[in-house]
């Protein structure tokens, strides 16, 4: 397995199909980069329909849901564990760093933001990151199951013995 370092935070980011379809994806990771953000792993992966309804999963019913999960499975997205240098908390920090859902709310408010400069839409907002630790967590688990939280490790190791 591979670990998390200890006691970091880390949030799972995804570069999603519009902005992967844009030709944006280098130029978006060289911005992260350039924020002081660290990329801890990433994959490019397609999401099939199945996986897109399961990671969306608490979203199942709204009017929208069936839309979400066609365009998350509709093309090649970049998966990324996002990690900052020091010890603040990067679930907050990538959440301002990539801006508000609504694009439109974004490019008035947040200019800067990553959803103000690459995404369309609400739905089509080129960024995805984790809303708190336990999305997180859960996210971690769906994209690199062999990637492990220095937590659930010792966890894992304590219950084996
Ligand atoms: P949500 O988890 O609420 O937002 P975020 O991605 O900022 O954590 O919603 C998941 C995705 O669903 C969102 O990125 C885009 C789409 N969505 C809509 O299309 N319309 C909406 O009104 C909302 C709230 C989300």
């Amino acid at each position: 397995d591979e670990l998390v370092p200890s006691g970091k935070s880390y949030t799972v980011a995804i570069i999603k199909p519009d902005a992967v379809a844009h030709g944006k994806a280098d130029e978006i990771i060289m911005k992260i980069q350039e924020a002081g953000f660290e990329i801890l792993a990433s994959e490019e992966r397609s999401m099939t329909e199945s996986e897109a309804r399961d990671f969306y999963k608490h979203r199942a019913g709204e009017e929208k849901f069936q839309e979400l999960v066609q365009f998350m499975s509709s093309g090649p997205c970049h998966v990324l564990i996002i990690s900052k240098l020091g010890d603040e908390d990067v679930i907050p920090e990538w959440r301002e760093f990539i801006g508000p859902t609504d694009v439109e709310v974004a490019k008035k408010e947040k200019p800067e933001s990553l959803r103000a400069q690459y995404g369309t839409e609400v739905l089509y907002n080129a960024i995805h990151g984790s809303n708190d630790r336990e999305q997180a967590s859960r996210e971690l688990a769906f994209f690199f199951p062999n990637f492990k939280s220095q937590q659930q490790h010792t966890e894992e190791s304590a219950s084996r013995t």
